[in-house]
């Protein structure tokens, strides 16, 4: 999506206690991948509860691009009539991957080792935003890259035609890098192997085995070492996608600060490289229970009920950071309601996302007379018995940065305001609504 609109300012206001049910939006990740594996499939995947957001609208429009038959027959339920591995065919216009590091990455990924030629665009924030992290593996494949200086997008690739199997370590902790070589690797003879000394989210393994891929994962001395073998069929499965524990922190940070709340959020997905976020508030002391423990469409699920409690700071080691990549920004505006400091390690990923998000995060707490600390990849946040608020944030074209402003100024003195809302629609269209809904005054 292009943010060349007006901007959006939003300001949120002290609330009174938040009640009743978030009904949180499905997960990011898993609905790009839904409909990425379904174009990639033999026969009809059927997806339900798909994250009707700009970034997963702008993969499903990618895959119709590529060939795939691409329709949607209600709220979340769509349909993706797939190609085949090795199936796309040549798109006729750019590929606008909007916001979404994951959807043009992943994208990439998929079409590189298949012999069509694509070019890719995104919008200022994506402009910005790292991509030889992946052309680079994705060229040992074959694949010919022309990128704009940097390596960054627009990027034109001619994809391999006789792909050579990869074996890859991957240099930062990157669920996306992981998956764009698997992906590629779906149309390559032989193994594609990917070395990860983290773990990163595992979206893409679970779903790669249950349409039908050979799929290993192993924790070896090397690490966490992932094993495709390419050339195999794919076969459509429906997919019921979880709800996104990364929209789910919102509403839930929400309920932990302001006085008196008790919330609930039912069917929130609780794969444990996703959890990282819920283990630090419970060490916080956060008052959350996980209630009706199951699975669903292949991944855990519980729903949360949240209540409001006094915190404490604690210390976020550097190797949960990959579980909670995204739920910084909101932990940063938890910690500043906590009892003491908050340090966040080793979170260098942060610099390149949507925006980086230890500046943006610092920048704008600071204006809300929250003292903040930082590093190249460390940030501290000093909790208050009382947050001034009154400041304006800045959300430089990123949903998460925007989102946790609005939750900030729910329980400060005084209103938050933030500059520019309407990136929010990449990930959770409905947020403020929802938020409204549970008692809080913003808009
Ligand atoms: C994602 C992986 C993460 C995360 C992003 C979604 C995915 O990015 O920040 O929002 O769906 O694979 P990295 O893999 O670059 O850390």
């Amino acid at each position: 999506m292009s943010h060349s609109a007006e901007p959006t300012p939003m300001t949120s206001r002290r609330s009174g206690p938040l009640a009743g049910i978030a009904q949180v939006p499905g997960d990011k990740s898993i609905s790009h991948r839904a409909l990425i594996l379904g174009a990639l499939s033999v026969g009809e995947t059927k997806i339900t509860g798909l994250l009707e957001g700009q970034d997963v609208l702008d993969t499903a429009k990618a895959m119709a691009a590529f060939g795939a038959k691409v329709e949607r027959h209600g709220p979340g339920e769509w349909t993706v009539n797939g190609v085949g591995v090795g199936g796309f065919s040549d798109p006729e216009g750019v590929i606008d991957c909007g916001n979404s590091g994951t959807g043009v990455r992943l994208i990439m990924g998929a079409m590189a080792t298949t012999g069509i030629t694509a070019t890719f665009t995104g919008d200022a924030s994506l402009s910005r935003r790292p991509m030889a992290r992946v052309t680079d593996p994705l060229a040992m494949f074959g694949a010919q890259f022309t990128t704009r200086e940097g390596g960054r997008l627009p990027i034109t690739i001619k994809g391999a035609t006789d792909p050579i199997p990869l074996t890859y370590r991957t240099p930062v902790a990157s669920a996306q890098i992981k998956s764009a070589i698997l992906l590629a690797g779906l149309n390559v003879p032989g193994d594609t192997v990917v070395i990860e000394t983290e773990p990163t989210r595992d979206h893409s393994e679970r779903m790669l085995a249950g349409f039908g891929a050979q799929i290993t994962s192993e924790t070896t001395a090397e690490g966490h070492v992932i094993t495709l073998t390419g050339r195999a069929e794919l076969k459509a499965q429906p997919v019921a996608v979880p709800r996104d524990p990364s929209s789910a922190a919102f509403p839930v940070a929400a309920a932990l600060i302001v006085p008196g709340s008790e919330i609930r959020v039912p069917g929130v997905s609780r794969n444990p490289t996703r959890d990282g976020l819920y283990t630090t508030l419970l060490e916080m002391g956060a008052d959350i229970t996980f209630e009706n423990q199951r699975d669903e469409g292949g991944e855990p699920v519980a729903d949360l009920v949240v209540r409001y409690g006094k915190l404490k700071g604690v210390s976020v080691p550097a190797d949960r950071a990959a579980s909670m990549i995204d739920e910084f920004p909101i932990l940063s505006v938890v910690a500043a309601f906590a009892e003491g400091k908050t340090v966040m390690n080793g979170v260098s990923e942060l610099r390149v996302k949507e925006s980086d998000r230890i500046d943006a995060m610092a920048r704008g707490l600071e204006a809300n007379g929250v003292t903040v600390e930082e590093t190249k990849d460390s940030m501290t946040v000093h909790g208050m018995a009382a947050v001034p608020g009154g400041g304006t944030a800045v959300s430089h074209l990123d949903h998460r940065i925007a989102m946790s402003f609005l939750v900030l100024g729910l329980a400060s003195e005084q209103p938050v305001s933030v500059d520019d809302g309407s990136p929010i629609a990449t990930s959770f269209p409905d947020f403020l609504p929802l938020m409204q809904g549970l008692g809080g005054d913003l808009g």
